[in-house]
């Protein structure tokens, strides 16, 4: 029986009639999720924009729905230690904090990329005033979806397609970070980031979830980035998030590896990858 629903939905994906919600997890949208990952394994750039959009700031929904992530304030406490109490937004907190720290003069301007309700540029902005912020992500009302978080005037806003503004220089950033957002590039989109990154950025951050392969025979083994051939990507378990060898990518590129570990993930049961990487 599941098996004629799978072949049921799968077909009605194929065809068109359904439309797959990545937002949405439930078992008939699971099908339509494996298709549209499967559909879009090889592809360099996202082919419409359309299932990327953030919610508008157009229905109370959406509406109700930023204002509730929006207090999600992160907290010294939570940034010091994301375990106690945390999520992965204040993970990458910490670390890119931790960086920066790390390397005073070196970085003048920030990037997070798949932004969303920008916590982590929130609590970095007030604590590093001569450094640049910049969120991006689709939603044509980004500036309005951060509205509720506390402003600094050393954080602005870019709507749009980061890597179409990365490739024609109207995004440029010393330091590149992004959470549960590049498992959502496909292999030849995530190279052609990393690329783009490597043209004019100096560094950059990836803190990822990260899952058993969706194939694999033994879900508790944690896939190793770098056991994944270079150009392909496992589809992990849960959301189908592809998971790339970031390593080869970023070594082809010219980045140094400067640290890459699967850690246990703030507020939730997976694991997160975390690699930070410098242009050589
Ligand atoms: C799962 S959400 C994570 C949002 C935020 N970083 C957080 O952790 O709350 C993924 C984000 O990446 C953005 N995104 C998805 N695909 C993308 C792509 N191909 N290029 C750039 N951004 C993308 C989405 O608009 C979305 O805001």
């Amino acid at each position: 029986m599941p098996r004629a629903r799978f072949a049921w939905q799968y077909l009605l994906h194929l065809t068109g009639l359904r439309r797959a919600d990545l937002s949405e997890v439930t078992l008939s949208n699971y099908v339509a999720m494996y298709c549209d990952r499967r559909n879009t394994i090889r592809n360099r750039r996202l082919a419409t924009l359309q299932g990327a959009l953030l919610p508008r700031m157009v229905s109370k929904a959406a509406d109700d729905e930023i204002r509730a992530r929006s207090k999600e304030l992160l907290t010294d406490e939570l940034v010091n230690n994301p375990m106690a109490g945390g999520t992965s937004r204040a993970m990458v907190t910490k670390l890119v904090f931790d960086f920066l720290k790390a390397h005073p003069e070196e970085i003048r301007s920030v990037a997070n990329i798949g932004a969303s309700v920008d916590s982590q540029c929130a609590y970095l902005a007030p604590r590093f005033p001569d450094i640049e912020f910049t969120s991006v992500d689709f939603s044509p009302d980004l500036d309005k979806v951060n509205a509720y978080l506390p402003q600094s005037p050393n954080w602005k806003f870019k709507p749009g397609y980061a890597l179409d503004m990365l490739q024609n220089g109207e995004l440029e950033a010393d330091l590149f970070f992004m959470t549960s957002t590049s498992v959502c590039f496909s292999p030849p989109e995530l190279d052609a980031y990393i690329a783009a990154f490597a043209r004019q950025g100096r560094y950059v951050i990836f803190n990822e979830p990260w899952w058993p392969a969706i194939t694999s025979l033994n879900l508790f083994k944690i896939p190793r980035p770098e056991e994944i051939p270079a150009g392909q990507a496992i589809l992990g378990l849960v959301y189908f998030n592809f998971q790339s060898n970031y390593l080869a990518m970023l070594e082809r590129h010219g980045f140094n590896v400067l640290s890459s570990r699967i850690v246990p993930t703030a507020g939730a049961s997976w694991y997160t990858l975390q690699i930070i990487a410098e242009r050589a």
